[in-house]
């Protein structure tokens, strides 16, 4: 079994140091063998914002899987236009967009799905869709496979998520790549739940987990929340860990097993 904390949607620079404090300080957090990032680190993509967030990182002492999100794009600045717009999320968080871990008992890809504040529900491309596939093709049957991306990836039914652009060609690589477990934020609004086979070919369901903003000031009725996952074999266990404003507490535990090919709530 492994663990995961799920962390999304800093927003470094519009953060709250008391509760960034106590999210390092959480001693459900310091289980997690892995720590997920799901994009939006920086409110503006500013380079003190970007410091602040590497050493946010830096403190959480554990490995640390990272994916940028629309917030983490500079805007209006020349940066963007002529050396790229992930340069300061490349240099200070990882020169990385499409990270890779396969520990024996889950693999993880991240998936950059930010481009610019014009297309800010994100977009997955081609070559992505295809690299994900190809990223999963050696990765044994057994394993966990699960992909990060900032924006959600799939919308399970009764969910309100806005898809980012291409979705159905993410939804079919998804599928190809065999993926069980889907990480995503941008929303700030935590739940997990099964996504439901549509008219797409897709063969079986994924479980989507989005994490609400663990640290930032920009809370759309919702708390400060993470998410903490207990992955096993065909089982995933979410525990959504809210702030209570003194520390974070398990308000909400879900258990899923995958059968069939189905993601059952049990
Ligand atoms: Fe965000
Ligand atoms: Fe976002």
């Amino acid at each position: 079994m492994r663990t995961i904390a799920h962390l999304s949607d800093l927003h470094f620079g519009r953060h709250d140091d008391q509760v960034a404090e106590a999210l390092l300080a959480d001693a459900s957090l310091k289980t997690a063998d892995l720590a997920v990032v799901t994009g939006d680190l920086t409110q503006r993509g500013r380079i003190h914002q970007f410091e602040a967030a590497r050493s946010f990182l830096d403190r959480l002492g554990k490995p640390v899987l990272v994916v940028p999100g629309n917030h983490d794009i500079p805007l209006y600045n020349l940066i963007q236009r002529f050396v790229g717009r992930l340069a300061r999320y490349q240099r200070f968080i990882t020169g990385d967009l499409h990270p890779f871990i396969d520990d024996g008992e889950i693999a993880v890809l991240g998936l950059n799905t930010a481009r610019s504040a014009a297309i800010a529900n994100g977009r997955i491309s081609k070559e992505q869709a295809h690299a994900m596939v190809a990223a999963f093709a050696d990765v044994p049957a057994d394993r966990t496979r699960i992909v990060a991306a900032h924006h959600p990836l799939l919308a399970p039914k009764g969910t309100a998520s806005t898809l980012i652009g291409r979705a159905v060609l993410a939804r079919e690589a998804l599928s190809g790549a065999g993926v069980h477990i889907v990480l995503g934020g941008h929303h700030h609004h935590a739940f997990s739940a099964a996504s439901a086979p549509d008219s797409v070919d897709v063969r079986r369901e994924v479980l989507v987990i989005q994490a609400g903003t663990a640290i930032s000031r920009r809370l759309r009725g919702e708390t400060n929340s993470y998410n903490l996952l207990q992955i096993a074999p065909n089982r995933a266990t979410c525990a959504i860990r809210l702030w209570n404003g003194a520390d974070f507490e398990t308000r909400e535990t879900s258990v899923f097993v995958f059968v069939d090919g189905k993601w059952v709530r049990s």
